[in-house]
């Protein structure tokens, strides 16, 4: 079968900027899709910023202005990978060039941001896609495939938590280059736009649609000198945030994350509790899926630990031999390959940007639920 190929316009060159062109790098000689990816260009502000990161990843040329090579006739997929405040604008924009869009997570910093940016796609009819990498774990795909086989039964519980502690010192600044994250400005919103979204957006797939939320969330460190204003202005991002929801098929969940968790880093967990079993994971040990199966019998009826690395498990007779494991950075890849897939066979890869906007409603009901102290519905829209 003759083989096409793919030109791929990266913008913004930061941790995501290598995650992505890791994952189009190996793409190829792991998954052998339809298509060959050409990294066309790459764009940064500074170009001395692009050529050094074309020159590691292997980029044909840079540009400093994402309209430039939003514009370029030689560029099929516009691939976003820069803070939250630029993603709408360069997503719709790309759409009207008629660009397949590829864009980080939260898709906007709200969901009315989101609405408009699912909008320009779908009106353009442009392959879109959200890099909700998480669910390319093969240890979530196998919880995903043991819920949908049914193995535990009617859901009761769904329980999620992302924790980490960078910014417990008052002394850490806001704005700017690294820490764009803590303006709410830049960012929308703290951990609920950042480290729930993650959260949320596996649990839908996992679980289905969040129906009504309660929540709370607080600003440890009210002030912080800003990078880019010069000044010490208010922090309004939420430094913690938590919830409780209930879901459409009548399961309780609680959802937190935080950045004042001293000690970890980035640990997200995650539990289900059904009729017949549970099942656990967590991206400390990423490669394991815990479960437990109340119809095991008696004596041995216990939490098994599936190192997740046979060949018939998700995504893994792509990579090395059983027992083998992979990490963080596959996912990525997982998620690329099923895109190019898609693009072969008309089926949508998902989450797209319609079922991205699912989670940036509930992320707007955690807040509003925070700031007015209700219970709030969530919004319908999104796949
Ligand atoms: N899927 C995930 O697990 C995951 C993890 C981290 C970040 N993210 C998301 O990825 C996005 C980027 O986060 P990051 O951690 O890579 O940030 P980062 O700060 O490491 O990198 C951002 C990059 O964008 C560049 N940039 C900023 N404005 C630009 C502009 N107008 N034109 C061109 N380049 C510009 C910056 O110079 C920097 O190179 C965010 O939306 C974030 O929420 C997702």
């Amino acid at each position: 079968m003759a083989r096409k190929t793919l030109n791929v316009g990266l913008v913004g060159c930061g941790f995501m900027g290598r995650t992505h062109s890791n994952a189009f790098r190996q793409v190829r000689t792991f998954f052998d899709p339809g298509y060959d990816l050409v990294l066309k260009a790459v764009c940064a502000r500074s170009g001395d910023a692009a050529r050094s990161f074309a020159e590691t990843w292997g980029y044909e040329s840079v540009e400093t202005d994402w309209k430039a090579l939003v514009a370029r006739p030689d560029i099929d997929l516009i691939d976003i990978a820069t803070p939250n405040s630029t993603h709408a604008e360069i997503a719709i924009a790309a759409a009207k060039a008629g660009k397949m869009v590829a864009c980080e997570k939260p898709l906007g910093r709200s969901a009315a941001e989101s609405a408009a940016m699912v909008e320009a796609v779908e009106a353009a009819g442009v392959p879109n896609m959200v890099w909700y990498n998480y669910r390319r774990v093969p240890a979530v795909m196998l919880a995903k495939q043991l819920v949908e086989e049914g193995r535990l039964g009617r859901i009761f519980h769904y329980r999620a938590k992302f924790l980490q502690d960078w910014t417990i010192s008052a002394d850490l600044p806001q704005g700017g280059a690294g820490l764009w994250r803590l303006d709410a400005a830049v960012a929308g919103s703290g951990v609920t736009g950042d480290l729930l979204a993650h959260c949320i957006d596996t649990a839908m797939w996992l679980n289905g649609g969040i129906r009504e939320v309660s929540a709370m969330t607080e600003t440890f460190i009210r002030e912080r000198h800003h990078t880019v204003i010069g000044q010490v202005q208010p922090v309004t991002i939420d430094d913690a945030s938590a919830f409780l929801a209930r879901f459409d098929n009548g399961s309780l969940a609680t959802f937190e994350a935080t950045r004042y968790a001293r000690g970890h880093k980035a640990l997200y967990t995650l539990e289900i509790n059904g009729e017949h079993g549970s099942i656990a994971w967590d991206l400390h040990d990423l490669h394991r899926l815990e479960i437990f199966d109340h119809r095991d019998p008696g004596i041995t009826r216990g939490w098994r630990s599936i190192h997740v690395t046979d060949s018939d498990h998700p995504y893994m007779g792509r990579w090395w031999v059983p027992g083998l494991q992979i990490g963080y950075e596959h996912s990525f890849i997982h998620q690329m390959a099923d895109f190019l897939e898609g693009l072969e066979t008309g089926v949508t890869t998902i989450p797209s940007f319609r079922e991205a906007l699912r989670t940036d409603h509930v992320t707007d009901a955690v807040l509003r639920s925070a700031r007015d102290r209700q219970w709030v519905k969530v919004a319908a829209g999104g796949a």
